[in-house]
């Protein structure tokens, strides 16, 4: 059994997540709690289970899927000494691991949300586990605990905050969520890193910073333009290389009463927003002409490419996404997280 597969085994995810969130049939999320029949089942179900919604009913905190939260730890590659700080406490599941396999005193866990981090720190007392644990965003880091031989985010990033790289030490793993991948980077020198993506998909929830919602509205006003890219594409071989080219950008599609495809809309967080009908025509509104991006993709990606075919590439001023090898297409992300 490896490492972490003896982590898991030893780690009970149920004390992290007394009670979670499901979809029913009408979409309307029901609690399930450890005196519901099914919940012995689904706590260990190979799922990410929601455990906090917002006051629209949008997840905000979850347990990640194990399938992936295992991917991530084995590429992380530790050994036994490392420092270890973990962005995105959430439940404290994945702080618990850490602290099974790396001991307390190595573990640094930090999350935004104050509420989420006091219950974390509760149930992980109740495992027997004290990592250093703080109410920071991510992006900030926790240096004080510094310099750590390994970074893992748990909140999707679009960028790999500059903080983090002034907090590693010399040849660090960072392994995190890009977009609708998990990228596994080096540091090579100071604030120089570079790594492929993991072949996984993989998607979790954004780094909460607060941009522009979508502009449906002035996207409508303006005249349309012709696409020859199924509006379809950009929800499958589409949907990573879009979340490269377009840093945060968040997707929505509707549907006809027949469940077929109409339309598909797109917004990035300064307040760029597209929409692409299944007729052709396209509707573009703001600083970003967004479909215009998802064109020149379809033109390099004629399938949807492996995720493990990307490179990121970190140096002191800029962060960009090459295909294949730095010769091939690229995308600078964007300065700040
Ligand atoms: C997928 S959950 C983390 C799962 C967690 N590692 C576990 O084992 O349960 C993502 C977490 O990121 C947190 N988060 C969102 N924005 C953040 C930010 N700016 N900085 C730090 N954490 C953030 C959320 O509050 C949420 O708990």
């Amino acid at each position: 059994m490896s490492g972490w597969a003896e982590a898991f085994a030893s780690v009970p995810r149920h004390l992290f997540v007394p009670r979670f969130y499901r979809q029913d049939g009408t979409g309307a999320w029901q609690p399930l709690t450890g005196t519901d029949p099914a919940y012995p089942e689904a706590v260990y179900s190979n799922t990410a289970l929601t455990t906090q919604l917002d006051e629209h009913g949008v997840p905000t905190s979850s347990s990640s899927q194990p399938s992936i939260m295992l991917a991530m730890l084995e590429s992380l590659d530790v050994s036994e000494s490392n420092r270890i700080l973990e962005l995105g406490t959430g439940t404290g599941y994945n702080a618990a691991l850490l602290c099974h396999r790396l001991g307390d005193a190595n573990v640094t866990s930090i999350d935004i949300n104050p509420g989420l981090v006091e219950t974390a720190a509760r149930h992980l007392r109740q495992a027997g586990f004290n990592p250093t644990l703080a109410i920071r965003d991510g992006a900030e880091g926790y240096p004080d605990n510094g310099p750590y031989q390994r970074i893992i985010s748990t909140v999707g990033l679009h960028t790999i905050p500059r903080p983090l790289l002034q907090q590693t030490a010399p040849d660090a793993v960072i392994v995190a969520p890009l977009g609708y991948g998990i990228v596994r980077a080096t540091v090579t020198a100071p604030g120089h890193a570079t790594g492929r993506f993991l072949a996984t998909p993989a998607h979790f929830m954004a780094r909460r910073t607060g941009g522009a919602g979508p502009r449906f509205d002035a996207a409508l006003e303006q005249s349309p333009t012709v696409t020859g890219v199924p509006p379809a594409d950009l929800l499958s071989r589409l949907r990573f290389p879009a979340s490269v080219a377009l840093p945060g950008y968040t997707s929505c599609s509707w549907r006809g009463e027949d469940g077929e495809l109409d339309a598909v809309g797109l917004w990035t967080p300064d307040g760029s927003t597209a929409i692409a009908h299944t007729s052709g025509t396209v509707r573009q509104t703001g600083p970003r002409r967004l479909w215009d991006t998802i064109e020149d993709l379809a033109k390099i990606f004629g399938d949807e490419p492996e995720r493990d075919a990307f490179l990121l590439t970190i140096t002191p001023t800029t962060q960009t996404v090459f295909y294949e090898n730095e010769d091939g297409p690229n995308w600078v992300l964007p300065a700040m997280p």
